[in-house]
């Protein structure tokens, strides 16, 4: 069965992702290649639903456990709905965060039990886990003033120390998977950001201009 290629961009809040995400989507749909772009939590009409909940500062007596569940459930939708189907018909696949932002934030982040989060991680996901994945990574300060300089949603209210343990989450996701989790650096200007990201990904889609 012909397969695409799934990457995901990962990192915490306010390292550039969106803006990378765009450049990078921008490039492999030069190669001619079919090209889906999309974000979680997310993506469906039900995950759409599920991210406004999750997001809603009124939310603010969310527990844990159901945060990890509803981020799982719209993970589960965006699988089996567009995923898995785009990857069939040999698409790449550009995910802006992924299973590895659930262990960053409600592992890392939110100190759940690893394990548990490892596990409801394998239900959301359908099984199905990304060829690569890059993590942008910048000092947490820099990313999080950048990312609540025009007001915080209900994750970026947990503050400074909550990130600083988001990212110390991925870079151990990094060396425990070095073959799928890379490290980018995501300081500088942000079209060399943009070329380290290629650079990272021309083993799996081949040199992008
Ligand atoms: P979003 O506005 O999409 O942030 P960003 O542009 O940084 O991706 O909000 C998504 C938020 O949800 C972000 O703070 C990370 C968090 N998140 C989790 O806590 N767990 C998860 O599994 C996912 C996918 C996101």
């Amino acid at each position: 069965m012909a397969r695409g290629v799934f990457i995901t961009l990962e990192g915490a809040d306010g390292c550039g992702k969106s803006t990378q995400a765009g450049l990078l989507a921008a490039a492999i749909e030069a190669t001619g290649r079919e090209t889906v772009r999309l974000r979680e939590p997310g993506g469906t009409k039900i995950s759409e639903k599920v991210r406004a909940i999750l997001l809603d500062p009124a939310n603010a007596e969310m527990v844990p456990e159901c945060e990890l569940l509803l981020y799982e459930a719209s993970r589960a939708q965006l699988t089996r709905e567009v995923i898995a189907p785009a990857l069939e018909r040999g698409a790449v696949v550009l995910c802006d965060r992924y299973y590895d932002s659930t262990y960053a934030y409600q592992a890392g982040g939110r100190e759940l039990d690893e394990g548990l989060v490892r596990r409801a991680n394998e239900l959301g996901s359908c099984g199905l886990s990304p060829d690569r994945t890059l993590v942008l990574d910048l000092p947490a300060s820099v990313g999080y003033a950048r990312a609540t300089a025009g007001g915080a949603d209900r994750m970026e209210a947990e503050g400074l120390a909550f990130q600083e343990r988001v990212r110390a989450a991925y870079l151990r996701l990094a060396e425990e998977e070095p073959g799928r989790v890379r490290v980018v650096d995501a300081s500088g200007e942000r079209d060399e950001v943009a070329s380290r990201i290629r650079g990272a990904l021309a083993d799996l889609v081949g040199e992008l201009a």
